[in-house]
């Protein structure tokens, strides 16, 4: 085990809150969604127990029409705005569990995740797996149902935090469209006493995510009418790959698990989402991206989730080429793999969040998905890049594709977990 191995699992040991972990301290101090299930994986190099606690915290949060919430809010911390009094769940007109959240969701990763668990452990870990099955399918469910757009055949997303890649460029097209509620309430950040200002959301971006956050309240949550008549209504490539994935895979656990109900259900699902993709193939630009569902219009950019069609396993051949001819351009524009917006693009800025820097999370599952279509060496950089930058500059919560430098939070849960279960030498020297 390196030295870079013991610090990763301190970082996760120092962010556990006792059975789930914070991604870092002081600047995200609740449960995060997708960051858990990445997280649980780190956890599972050295603890299965403890991975299989943070499944099932996270799936304490639950709503029942089956939402699994991009925060929970297991106690109030001034530290975090927009916190649990601004989100007010507890009035949704559907029945909520007793700890507070978020009024929506985040990229549907837990079923990729469960089935590593299943196909790396032995019965404890089938029997774990069987006894969340039916609470992630709900969540996929919901997702199929709730989130259907009800003018395309894609699914929607109601705020860039839903996305997980919250300032990405992508999102400008919706929030062009959008204006600001003239009755927002006046608010104090937090996450710019936390981080630099120069790496974060602007100002006018975040009177446009508490736009969205107030119309989800005084809509009490009504799931429905927040898809359909929300003030931002986009179709990001990451929710519809990621959940693309995350149906076949937790088809494959269904299977292995006897559940033939649960495996026809899931097979309209991938069904429906083979079908969606061709939603996002954005023809002039030669690659899967973002659109807003209100004009039909899209965006211009090749971001980190244009890349992940091949972990759904979705395209065609020549679709497939076209987007391996960006990676290539932006491969020869940068020293680190995977820029999460376009080198070549105006507003490419390496160190601002979802505007350029490279992410731990998406370099292992855009890696993941190369390598299952054959793309070994280009899979390969991706992980190393990942290593080097981690080497370079610590566990931090992104990294500069230009420079390697690290930006915004410090001792990151996922970037701990993602080089225990991925990027790490040992890691690679094991599997070999
Ligand atoms: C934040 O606070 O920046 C989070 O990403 C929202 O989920």
């Amino acid at each position: 085990m390196s030295k870079l191995d013991e610090q990763a699992i301190a970082i996760l040991q120092k962010n556990d809150r006792g059975g789930y972990t914070v991604p870092t301290a002081r600047l995200y101090p609740y449960q995060w969604n997708w960051d858990s299930a990445f997280v649980a994986l780190g956890f599972l190099t050295f603890d299965r127990d403890r991975a299989w606690r943070e499944i099932e915290l996270l799936l304490e949060g639950q709503w029942h029409n089956g939402m699994i919430p991009s925060i929970i809010f297991r106690r109030d911390d001034p530290d975090y705005f927009p916190g649990p009094s601004s989100w007010q769940t507890q009035t949704a007109c559907d029945p909520v569990p007793s700890i507070p959240s978020t009024g929506i969701s985040q990229p549907p990763v837990l079923a990729s995740i469960l089935l590593t668990m299943v196909e790396t452990g032995g019965e404890e870990d089938k029997r774990r797996a069987s006894a969340v099955f039916d609470q992630v399918l709900k969540s996929h469910r919901w997702f199929q149902s709730e989130r259907l757009s009800p003018v395309s055949n894609a699914i929607t997303t109601v705020h860039p935090w839903e996305t997980g890649r919250d300032n990405c460029p992508d999102w400008e097209l919706g929030l062009n469209t959008m204006q600001i509620d003239p009755n927002l309430e006046s608010y104090v950040r937090k996450d710019i006493e936390h981080a630099n200002p120069d790496q974060r959301p602007s100002h006018e971006q975040y009177d446009k995510y508490l736009t969205m956050v107030k119309f989800g309240r005084d809509q009490n949550w009504n799931q429905k009418v927040i898809t359909a008549d929300g003030p931002f209504t986009m179709a990001d490539p990451g929710i519809h790959f990621i959940l693309l994935r995350a149906n076949k895979d937790l088809l494959k656990l269904a299977k292995k698990m006897g559940k033939e109900d649960a495996a026809a259900e899931l097979e309209g699902f991938v069904e429906h989402g083979n079908s969606a993709s061709d939603y996002f193939w954005n023809e002039s630009l030669g690659a899967f991206t973002a659109r807003n569902l209100i004009n039909g219009e899209f965006s211009n950019g090749f971001s980190s989730a244009s890349a992940l069609c091949f972990y759904a396993g979705a395209g065609s051949e020549q679709q497939h080429s076209r987007t391996i001819d960006h990676m290539k351009r932006i491969a020869s524009k940068v020293k680190f793999m995977m820029p999460s917006w376009d080198p070549d693009a105006d507003d490419f800025d390496p160190q601002r969040y979802w505007c350029g820097p490279v992410w731990p999370q998406m370099n292992y599952i855009i890696a993941t998905g190369l390598e299952e279509h054959g793309h070994t060496q280009m899979a390969d950089n991706i992980r190393r890049n990942l290593g080097q930058v981690i080497e370079q500059s610590g566990f931090r919560e992104c990294f500069n594709p230009v420079s390697g430098e690290g930006c915004i939070g410090t001792d990151f849960s996922w970037t701990a977990a993602i080089w225990l279960a991925w990027a790490s030498p040992s890691k690679q020297e094991l599997a070999a």
